[in-house]
């Protein structure tokens, strides 16, 4: 009894308590609560031993970790003046941005960059443009603007190659790019009769909607290895087999942003699909070491590369960023004597993207564009061999003038990754690391791509490779040649220092392109192995 009435009495004290406490918080003012809420985050502020600056100024120091996250978004928007931004400034990402919705892309007023600076290019125009035929190919479409050189044409591959756009998509993997971006890409190459390289990451069904594909693999093998994870040649012809869009394969070596660094693409990434398309198992840790396991030597490349080349029928080439040059000679003498080696060359500048390095890498490791591919071209013009090498170039390389400087020191074609993703609605938000990309393109979150309209994009990519094609052919023309390959060192000066400012690219770096065979543009038409919607489907 005694207990029973003992039990309800705590009960009435409890709920009499109870209600105590909720009319006590019910009559804190907002203001109250806001008090409440600073005083227990100053509490937390000075008890923490993570942060000095919160721990030294509680509340006051957040501030700072604020202003420091939403920094860039406010120079870029605010304070940047139009040409300060790196990678790229407001100027170029507008061009990109107003030629792939082919809006106005004219400045008014003239030019508002400092032509006197560093490293500023001048294209020497003739008295008289070139002037074209009526009949020419360019009157048809102001676009047309081939590779004057076949893949795989030296080398007599079984199926050579003549890209059909002199600019194309460089290497960007599925897994590194969303599935709605590599997909957008893939349809904008078909529309505008360019390439697509594929990346690292393997072929995805992404990059099989049409467009060209270049294969492109590194020391991972993604897509052609074995369950060691050694490279598989079983699976590279199978792959070139059921994929005839396949046209040619690239063997990277290296990329400016981070030359002889391996990676690790972390597990948690791996979805079934990712896991499918690398060949790699579900959710476990992958490696791409810094070294190919397939060949130790420059000799046993050359043998590696010829290998593909006659197992696939198809031209295969490599990239890389550039450094030391002494086993680049090795691979010239050897060229030289065995009459074998690449179809192409891929050059990255040391300005080049990625979807993550260090940055001591992407900002110190190999030289930067101009000084890499100077020194290579020479290399390869000593032993007589510029003829039978389609050079590429890449590293910020996406625009008509620099483009047509890189065609005057021996480049045939160009590739781009960023531009491409910003004719695609990258806004260079520079977090393609952290899978947060606000544009959707750089990142596998679902919600975040769901912004992607294909089709749109895949026809802005297309736009953005025909507005580029067609000022530059028009800067051609202004240059007094019918196409890019026909620019020479002399037509371009470049400013390299105060007492001698401008001097043309021969004088700046010690060499004379080699003349690239050029027939018109109409033979470059007619050619059998013209890519694009040009290519005759038997030859593939
Ligand atoms: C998101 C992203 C992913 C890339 N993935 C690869 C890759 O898989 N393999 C490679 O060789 N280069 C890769 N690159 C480098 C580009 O192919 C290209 O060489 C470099 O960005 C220079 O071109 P750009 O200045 O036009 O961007 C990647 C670049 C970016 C931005």
């Amino acid at each position: 009894m005694i207990d029973e009435r003992n039990i309800s009495i705590l009960k009435i004290l409890q709920i009499k308590t109870m209600d105590t406490v909720l009319n006590f918080l019910e009559n804190i003012a907002w203001w109250g609560w806001i008090l409440i809420a600073i005083g227990t985050i100053a509490i937390r502020d000075i008890l923490q031993r993570k942060h000095t600056i919160t721990h030294n100024f509680p509340i006051l120091g957040h501030l700072r970790y604020l202003f420091e996250s939403i920094g860039p978004e406010m120079r870029q928007y605010f304070v940047a003046n139009n040409r300060e931004e790196l990678p790229f400034n407001r100027i170029e990402r507008g061009w990109i941005y107003a030629s792939s919705k082919k809006e106005n892309n004219y400045e008014g007023f003239g030019t508002d960059r400092d032509i006197y600076a560093h490293q500023h290019i001048f294209i020497n125009n003739a008295m008289f443009p070139f002037k074209i035929g009526k009949d020419h190919p360019n009157i048809h479409d102001k676009t047309f603007l081939p590779c004057a050189k076949i893949m795989g044409e030296f080398n007599k591959r079984r199926k050579p190659y003549r890209p059909a756009s002199i600019i194309n998509v460089s290497a960007m993997s599925f897994g590194s790019l969303s599935a709605k971006a590599v997909e957008s890409l893939n349809r904008g190459v078909k529309i505008a009769g360019g390439y697509h390289n594929t990346g690292e990451g393997g072929l995805s069904p992404y990059h099989s909607t049409g467009g060209d594909v270049i294969f492109h693999f590194g020391t991972g093998y993604f897509g052609v290895r074995d369950d060691d994870g050694n490279f598989s040649m079983e699976k590279m012809v199978q792959l070139v087999e059921e994929n005839p869009f396949v046209r040619a394969i690239e063997l990277k070596l290296s990329q400016g942003a981070k030359p002889g660094k391996g990676g690790v693409l972390p597990g948690a990434k791996i979805t079934k699909e990712i896991a499918a398309i690398r060949g790699v198992g579900i959710g476990e840790d992958v490696l791409s070491p810094p070294n190919h396991k397939a060949f130790d030597t420059v000799s046993e490349m050359v043998d590696f590369i010829e290998e593909i080349a006659e197992k696939t029928g198809l031209p295969v080439g490599i990239k890389a960023a550039i450094g030391k040059l002494a086993q680049w000679e090795e691979l010239a003498s050897i060229m030289k004597e065995t009459g074998k080696g690449p179809d192409f060359i891929t050059v990255d500048g040391g300005e080049g993207g990625t979807g993550a390095a260090p940055p001591s890498f992407a900002d110190h490791v190999s030289l930067p564009w101009v000084y890499s591919f100077s020194d290579l071209y020479k290399l390869f013009q000593r032993k007589e061999l510029t003829d039978r090498i389609v050079f590429i170039g890449s590293g910020k390389l996406g625009f008509p003038a620099k483009a047509a400087m890189a065609f005057a020191m021996g480049a045939d074609c160009i590739n781009v990754a960023r531009e491409a993703l910003m004719s695609i609605g990258c806004i260079q938000a520079q977090v393609c690391h952290t899978n947060r990309c606000p544009s959707g393109v750089a990142t596998q979150n679902k919600w975040l791509q769901r912004g992607i309209d294909i089709p749109l994009k895949s026809e802005r990519l297309a736009q953005y490779f025909k507005t580029f094609r067609k000022e530059l052919i028009e800067i051609t023309h202004a240059a007094g040649y019918e196409h890019p390959c026909q620019f020479q060192m002399s037509d371009i000066d470049v400013n390299v220092d105060d007492r001698n400012l401008s001097q043309e690219l021969d004088r700046t770096y010690h060499y004379i392109k080699n003349e690239t065979p050029f027939n018109g543009q109409q033979a470059l038409k007619d050619c059998e192995y013209l890519g694009g919607h040009y290519a005759n489907k038997s030859t593939q």
